[in-house]
């Protein structure tokens, strides 16, 4: 039985998992009802993907049950038995990049034509159309994979997940690189399927997307099941505190702050035994007078296939936080993308400092002194193999090597402690590869990476996505702290409204050029989204593209 009393369709009893010294998963008990939609929360590295992959048959308990509808689950490996109860969309993408949308959606669970044991090929690709079409998606399923953005690829996760019509579905952060409209119709389709009876798990750090779509809550906390309750009966506050097992003290007064009607503030924790006390107390930047002119763009133009720039000029001064934020195909990351070196430009000119930034040379535009958070870690942000210290450290090894060259492990971990603990970093130690780390720890790699050779500029694509709530703020704190601290320009990417906290200025995208501009803190939310989508905003006279360009 679940705690509200439906019968239970998945049950997960005693379950333990260990990683080494880590014990990922302590005693679980858990139980999803047909027709329920539970949530999963808890912070980074809590074990939530762990549960995940437990219940997806991925992985083996050490100790423990899974039942499904009273019965023992298949054995672990039998992909196909399990896949008949479980879809999962896991929070790494698992899409074979040289198939085919189509290929991908039936990866292992083809559908067969006339012949018996032949694959049906027209088949399959007209299921995925009527899917996508159902969705309001338009990727046509003989696309090959790898040439699809990051949202697209999710699309098809989602899609693949929903087409084996299994009879629970495990979601592990989908929503993170979808747009409103496709949250949306993410929302009413767990809806459609919670009303058919599916069960359904769903693990966001989007707290509020939980009380909007979860009957009931549980909180992982190290690996512990410590709250499991109707959402109903909590608010989000008892949420937080729920994940961060802490008595918490009223946040320090912050500055600026996106006025939000109805919803509480960000959360804020104190900092755990190992944290740094320096991480909670440092402020934002928006007192600071910004310097000289740290970055200048001027008529940037590109075709990029993840959203067209077309004459974008901007400036960026020393110790600002400037937010530019769009819809997905608006043309933000493209910039971001531009400036970082990592794409070329089809015109225009990016300056640091008033030195020309030679064009889509990533390794030339960090030596300039621009650093990089981009928005596909894994394929860019870290090496899975090498340890947690190597990779926060590895733009600074000349800097840690001592007279004869030598750099010891021991340097390492000592530069990159700081960071680790600013971010809340959790890992085994400094000689953790970052592939073993849970998907928010591996964000905050990526991050102090960036942080530890410090750059003259930041440019950062959404570096919050995948974090929870409670380091959210230490990571956003952080970004504000070195723009203050070093007087480091800041490039604020990002389609997490919340993120814009610490901004000096918000210029917004539409459709790959400057629309508006935000010039002062605090940014109301509503009206970034209205301009968002490319209404005009009353409050803001002139002509924003050329205040802009100031
Ligand atoms: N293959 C592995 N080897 C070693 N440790 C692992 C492995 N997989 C997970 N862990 C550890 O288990 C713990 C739980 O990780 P998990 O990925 O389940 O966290 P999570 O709750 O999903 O976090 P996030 O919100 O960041 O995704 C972490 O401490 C992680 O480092
Ligand atoms: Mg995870």
């Amino acid at each position: 039985m679940t705690s509200t009393g439906r019968p239970a369709l998945v049950e997960v009893t005693g379950v333990e998992k260990r990683f080494g010294t880590t014990r990922a998963l302590r005693g679980v008990d858990l139980s999803i009802g047909a027709g329920q939609c539970l949530g999963l929360v808890g912070r980074n590295g809590a074990g939530k993907s762990t549960l995940v992959s437990i219940l997806s048959g991925l992985s083996e308990p050490d100790a423990g049950t899974v039942r499904f509808d009273g019965a023992p689950a298949p054995r672990v490996g039998d992909i196909q038995r399990w896949r008949e109860w479980i879809a999962t969309v896991f929070q790494h993408s698992m899409i074979v990049p040289h198939l085919s949308v189509a290929e991908n959606v039936f990866l292992g669970a083809s559908p067969h034509g006339a012949t018996p044991g032949l694959v049906s090929w027209a088949a399959m690709r007209r299921r995925t159309r009527d899917i996508m079409r159902e969705w309001g998606f338009d990727i046509a399923p003989q696309t090959p994979c790898r040439e699809l953005s990051v949202e697209q690829l999710q699309v098809v996760e989602i899609v693949r997940a929903l087409a084996r019509g299994a009879r629970c579905v495990l979601l592990d952060e989908p929503t993170a690189a979808l747009e409103r409209q496709a949250v949306v119709r993410l929302f009413d389709r767990v809806r459609q399927l919670t009303e058919a009876g599916v069960a359904v798990l769903y693990i966001s750090h989007h707290l509020e997307e939980v009380f909007e779509i979860c009957q009931d809550v549980a909180v992982l906390r190290d690996g512990e099941l410590v709250l499991a309750a109707p959402t109903a009966s909590l608010g989000k506050d008892d949420l937080v505190a729920a994940m961060v097992g802490e008595v918490r003290t009223p946040a320090p007064p912050t500055s600026v702050a996106i006025t939000e009607a109805g919803t509480p503030g960000t959360p804020h924790d104190t900092p755990s035994p190992g944290e740094s006390a320096t991480a909670a107390s440092v402020s934002t930047s928006a007192n600071t007078p910004p310097g000289d002119v740290v970055l200048a763009v001027d008529g940037l133009t590109s075709d990029s296939a993840r959203g067209r720039l077309s004459g974008v000029s901007l400036r960026v001064r020393a110790g600002e936080v400037v937010g530019v934020t769009g819809l997905l195909s608006a043309g933000v990351a493209t910039l971001a993308r531009v400036v970082a070196g990592a794409e070329a430009s089809t015109g225009g000119v990016v300056t640091l400092r008033g030195r020309r930034v030679p064009p889509g040379r990533r390794a030339a535009a960090q030596r300039a002194g621009i650093g990089y958070i981009p928005e596909d870690r894994r394929a860019e942000g870290f090496v899975a193999q090498l340890g947690v210290a190597e990779n926060i450290t590895m733009t600074i090894t000349r800097q840690l090597a001592d007279r004869l060259g030598v750099l010891r492990p021991r340097a390492r971990a000592a530069a990159a402690a700081p960071l680790a603990s600013a971010l809340s970093l959790v890992s085994s130690g400094p000689g953790q590869p970052v592939g073993e780390l849970s998907g928010g720890n591996q964000q905050k790699v990526t991050v102090a990476r960036t942080l530890a050779h410090h750059p003259s500029l930041i440019v950062a694509i959404t570096p919050t996505r995948g974090v929870d709530v409670a380091s959210k703020e230490l990571l956003l704190r952080s970004l504000a702290d070195v723009a203050e601290e070093s007087g480091a320009g800041v490039l604020l990417c990002t389609d997490e409204l919340s993120d814009l906290v610490i901004c000096d200025r918000v210029v917004v995208f539409v459709r790959g050029e400057v629309f508006t501009e935000f010039s002062r803190p605090p940014f109301d939310r509503d009206e970034l989204i209205r301009a968002t989508e490319g209404l005009t905003n009353p409050a803001e006279g002139a002509n924003p593209a050329e205040e802009a360009a100031q």
